[in-house]
């Protein structure tokens, strides 16, 4: 099979890194596998920003874990595949829920402070769980556990973390077809870096960015994803996007997330006639999946003509909301929301990319010495829609056993008789006339708007045509690429947008995330299956 690379380059020319194992994006799935690997050899973890800068860092729920005796793995399997509409694979999910405790004690031994109830864990409840079992840090459980990982990392000597490197391509041996490395853009030296390493882990993360309005950073773009397929690596379930119910909707506001653990304490929707109507929707009102939640609050705003629902948090015992969800409580005042009103305008937004790499259930792809973990990945454990607080916890196991794997691969490895030949075949950077940054800014947008509009919440046949048309021109117009990190991104948003977009329109039925008004129901007989997309 081929691989399409972006840039014509020699390889042997550039400066290079080395090291056992390359890890790639620094959000928990990235950073964990840092942590275990280092045991088994030199790892060199790269991220695009700085290590900070993950869906991991902005995650306020918490992480989904059977610890309470009340609870079992066997139940959260259940919720699992429940809210995965038919589409998980059992096994993937088996390994999550009883490996997952024992990943997070071991974030546990590692500082991280999850909150207590005396000496029991304070668990929280989210949409379509039927127990209490997150795990939390207060409403900042990501930064809670980035903050500990990142220390570790950082203070170890075995591993370098090199901030401000952009994937831009995998390299693969030329007769083995083994992956060998990656091709990075480097801010700090402002050129290319090849990092050559036996076993690649790629974490980079999901691809909110997608869409017009998301809950994740900029730097979610999906470029491990893209770079993948170019790889020839096989991409899995991109029908599949979550979308949140409860982001923040202010005008000119980003859409900061307002967790679902708020409305596990509690809270309640209104249309903005002050009417609840979650009841209406479906028996466990406003903690149904989130799927039916986002749609139903859609519906809504289409009934009332406006762009947002309430989110009510009146019934807070006095101090409750501050005390429970500060980090939530500051940044909308920070907004300029007066919280004394006793509501916050929500509106749903993208937030989670249910597809991504095919793997096994060792993080394995279909290269050789390549792995995918994190939500880059799809491993099979969220099906058609992940059950919320999920991720984090997927992120760890598959994280831990993804270098597992490496190590039993880098053992195996027979030394290859012949050398990289070094050269890529792609667009020459040199040999483009300068594009000015804002064009591929533009392009972004323009991806954004075209699948927010036309491939969202609800999708329908003909607009999702139209989107693919529309992808593909923009994608045709790209006859040269500069060598920055915009272009790499826009590049990155046309693949996977083109590719969500010719899944949803082949997957002619609704189920989990993804919503045909054309086919609005399950169609169980066909349609318990996959779609797979390879170069
Ligand atoms: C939330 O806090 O509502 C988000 C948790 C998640 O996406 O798993």
């Amino acid at each position: 099979m081929a691989q399409r690379y972006l840039f014509s380059l020699e390889l042997d020319r550039l400066p290079s890194l080395q090291s056992d194992f390359l890890i790639i994006g620094s959000g928990i799935a990235g950073l964990f596998a840092a942590y275990k690997a280092r045991q088994f050899g030199s790892v060199l973890v790269v991220t695009k920003q700085r290590a900070e800068d993950s869906n991991t860092e902005m995650a306020q729920g918490g992480i989904a874990a059977a610890v309470d005796e009340a609870d079992s793995p066997v139940l959260h399997l259940e919720d699992t595949l429940e809210a995965g509409a038919g589409l998980c694979d059992a096994r993937a999910v088996e390994i999550l829920v009883t490996e997952g405790p024992l990943r997070v004690m071991e974030l546990v031994k590692l500082g991280v402070r999850f909150d207590r109830e005396g000496s029991a864990w304070d668990l929280g409840r989210e949409g379509a769980h039927r127990r209490r079992r997150i795990l939390h840090a207060s409403d900042a459980t990501g930064g809670e556990v980035a903050r500990a990982l990142i220390r570790e990392i950082r203070s170890d000597q075995g591993i370098t973390l090199r901030e401000g490197c952009l994937l831009v391509d995998f390299l693969k041996h030329p007769r083995s077809g083994r992956c060998v490395g990656a091709l990075m853009l480097d801010s700090q030296s402002g050129g290319f870096v090849v990092c050559r390493a036996p076993v690649v882990i790629t974490a980079t993360g999901g691809a909110g960015q997608l869409y017009q309005n998301t809950t994740n950073p900029a730097v979610a773009t999906g470029d491990g994803a893209a770079a993948a397929y170019r790889a020839g690596a096989e991409l899995m379930d991109m029908e599949f996007v979550q979308f949140h119910p409860t982001a923040l909707a202010m005008p000119n506001v980003p859409r900061f997330l307002i967790s679902e653990a708020l409305r596990g304490e509690g809270a309640l929707l209104r249309n903005v006639r002050g009417e609840r109507f979650m009841p209406r929707y479906h028996q466990m009102a406003e903690l149904a999946p989130r799927d039916v939640v986002t749609r139903a609050i859609v519906r809504e705003m289409q009934k009332t003509q406006t762009s947002h629902v309430l989110l009510d948090i009146s019934q807070f015992e006095q101090d409750r909301c501050q005390t429970r969800f500060p980090n939530i409580c500051d940044r909308c005042r920070n907004y300029g929301l007066d919280l004394s009103k006793g509501y916050i305008p929500v509106a749903p937004a993208t937030h989670y990319v249910m597809g991504g790499i095919k793997t096994g259930s060792d993080g394995e792809t279909n290269i050789p010495g390549l792995y995918a973990c994190g939500e880059a990945a799809c491993s099979g454990v969220h099906g058609g829609n992940r059950l919320a607080s999920n991720s984090l916890l997927e992120g760890l196991v598959f994280g831990a056993r993804a270098v597992a794997a490496g190590w039993q691969y880098l053992q195996q490895l027979q030394p290859e008789p012949h050398q990289p030949a070094g050269c890529l075949d792609g667009r020459s950077p040199g040999a483009v006339p300068a594009i000015d940054d804002r064009y591929w800014q533009a392009t972004s947008q323009r991806v954004r708007e075209i699948m927010w509009e036309q491939a969202g919440i609800i999708r329908q046949g003909q607009e999702l045509s139209r989107a693919a048309a529309e992808l593909e021109r923009l994608d045709r117009e790209i006859t040269c690429l500069t060598p920055t990190r915009s272009a790499v991104e826009a590049v990155s948003l046309l693949t996977l947008g083109r590719l969500t977009v010719a899944a949803a329109l082949m997957r002619s039925e609704s189920r989990g995330g993804h919503f045909r008004s054309d086919f609005p129901s399950r169609d169980d007989a066909y349609w318990l299956r996959h779609i797979v997309f390879q170069i």
